[in-house]
């Protein structure tokens, strides 16, 4: 034999010895009850057997991801306006009420001339009256609450319902079991002989308005008449409607996105936005909206009304 020789034979036998071992293999495998029940070694991959650095070119930026980012936070705090999101929200008991923990989300350190806040009403709890001559409205985004006011009237409030109480008025607002509000309070900007007075509803009772030139829904939760100095609007675009006028004007805004997700420009900042944030908007803020995403938009809008700015 020459050396060409021993090495082929020495092949075949590498070759043969390996058939039968792939073929005891095959045996082995179906007797353990065939190929499928086999465990995907690609799925199950934990982090640890990635290469070294595949994050780099797999980042995760799915937005629970970013939320949980350590120092990660898309609320931004501006002279001119505010965006406040949930990660940022930060709860502790509110005065005078009882089982009940309060986020202030607008106040007026930022230049407001009113507040606005998150009451996450526990078992058992009961709000605490307004300030003198601060007016209040209510509008539940989560469980129920009952009104009682002086005369004893009660209302249940669900979720979409609200209630305006006006200055120095008797009221209670109570829960059982669990209810989250946003609250607005401001001074009320009197004008003598126009008194407000208590109202209570619901979103889908109110007619949609005449909006010209202008595509969204809108609804007004409270009457346009003098004695209220601001009105609390629902507005619902569709997925690719936007804002048609760039507004700039002379009232002060807090919102709160109620559902969707879209792109809202303040001043010269644009920011991608979704369902549970919060925007503060100062006197004369550019401001605009784009609803974006594959569902509606809602969202809800303080706005002084029927007042001089002298
Ligand atoms: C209490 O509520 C009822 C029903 O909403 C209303 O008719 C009544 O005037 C209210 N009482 C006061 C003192 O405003």
């Amino acid at each position: 034999m020459n050396n060409m020789e021993t090495s082929s034979l020495f092949s075949l036998h590498s070759l043969t010895s390996l058939l039968i071992i792939s073929l005891s293999l095959v045996e082995f495998a179906l007797a353990d009850e065939g190929f499928c029940s086999m465990p995907s070694v690609v799925d199950t991959e934990a982090d640890s057997n990635k290469p070294l650095y595949w994050k780099v070119t797999n980042p995760t930026l799915a937005p629970p991801h970013l939320q949980d980012l350590p120092g990660f936070t898309r609320s931004v705090y501006k002279r001119d306006h505010a965006l406040i999101t949930p990660e940022s929200h930060v709860f502790s008991p509110l005065p005078e009420w009882t089982n009940t923990l309060g986020a202030y989300l607008i106040t007026p350190a930022m230049g407001s001339h009113f507040v606005m806040y998150f009451a996450k009403m526990q078992e058992n709890s009961k709000s605490g009256p307004a300030l003198k001559d601060v007016e209040r409205f209510i509008f539940v985004v989560q469980g129920s609450v009952t009104l009682t006011n002086a005369s004893g009237s009660v209302h249940t409030l669900m979720v979409d319902s609200y209630a305006y109480l006006p200055p120095n008025f008797q009221h209670a607002l109570e829960c059982d079991a669990s209810a989250t509000l946003v609250v607005f309070e401001r001074r009320h900007a009197l004008l003598e002989n126009h008194i407000s007075e208590q109202i209570v509803g619901s979103t889908d009772k109110q007619p949609l308005l005449e909006t010209p030139g202008e595509v969204f829904e809108l609804r007004k939760l409270l009457p346009q008449s003098l004695p209220y100095d601001f009105n609390i609007h629902i507005m619902d675009f569709q997925p690719g409607q936007f804002l048609n006028v760039k507004e700039v004007h002379y009232n002060q805004h807090g919102l709160l996105l109620l559902e969707g997700q879209g792109i809202y420009r303040l001043g010269d900042s644009w920011y991608p936005v979704q369902a549970g944030d919060v925007i503060w908007m100062a006197p004369f803020v550019p401001q605009w909206y784009a609803a974006l995403g594959s569902t509606r938009s809602r969202y809800l809008l303080y706005k002084d009304v029927n007042m001089s700015p002298l």
